[in-house]
């Protein structure tokens, strides 16, 4: 596939079929993903990858965490948006709505979609990135950045959907108990992985971009 073309077709999914993921092809999405580049080649990312019941049990620990009123305790620092950036987060959620057809009043509704990404969308997979705590987490952020781009390219190679997401490991406590990553490892972030439900409203979604002229500068270009 077009690399240019691969780039400009992924978006993210949340809705996903159930058809489980032949391990063989998650294996080739990763063979390829760890091509990625990274500081001095450190490849400081370690990944795990979770299905049946173990993350069956991980999306119930979240949903469990969430219900409760506990405090999300990620490993990373994801201080609340601000500003524009806090805009097109709030725009996100519209677009997203107005798809999946949830008005602002039902809060049934929204809160039933909140859990939904705290499922994974439920995907019959999910994919957990992490870093051993030895290495800052500015560095493996960075890296694993890159490798989860890499991960969604190849698994849209192969007619897999994912999404990226902060919510699977806001209760990195949850991740840890179903999948024995030990305390030593910063658990970054997650990414759903599955065969789309293209049926699914909110994966009609093309996501907005800003103009390329508002976020480049060119310096001593005419
Ligand atoms: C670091 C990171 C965390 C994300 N966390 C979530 C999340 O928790 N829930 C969610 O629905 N999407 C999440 N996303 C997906 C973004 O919302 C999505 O990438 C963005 O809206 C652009 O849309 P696109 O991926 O379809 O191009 C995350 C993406 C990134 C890169």
């Amino acid at each position: 596939m077009d690399i240019i073309e691969a780039i400009y077709s992924r978006k993210s999914i949340r809705g996903y079929k159930p058809d489980p993921i032949p391990k063989e092809t998650l294996a080739k999405v990763l063979e390829a993903a760890i091509r990625a580049p990274s500081g001095t080649n450190s490849q400081a990312w370690e990944i795990t990858v979770v299905t049946g019941e173990a993350l069956d049990n991980i999306k119930r620990g979240n949903i469990e965490m969430l219900a409760s009123g506990a405090e999300p305790n990620p490993d990373v620092d994801l201080e609340p948006f601000s500003g524009v950036y806090r805009q097109r987060q709030i725009d996100l959620a519209i677009q997203i709505f107005k798809l999946m057809g949830i008005t602002r009043e039902d809060k049934e509704k929204r809160n039933a979609w909140f859990q939904k990404g705290y499922r994974f969308f439920d995907a019959p997979a999910a994919i957990i990135l992490y870093a051993d705590r030895s290495v800052s987490e500015a560095r493996t952020q960075f890296d694993l950045g890159l490798i989860a781009q890499n991960i969604c390219l190849a698994a849209f190679h192969y007619g897999l959907g994912t999404c990226i997401e902060q919510q699977g490991i806001l209760y990195p406590d949850v991740v840890r108990k179903f999948t024995g990553i030990p305390e030593s490892k910063r658990i970054t972030i997650s990414i759903a992985i599955g065969y789309p439900d293209w049926d699914f409203p909110a994966n009609k979604l093309v996501s907005a971009r800003e103009p390329l002229e508002n976020v480049v500068t060119w310096c001593d270009y005419e």
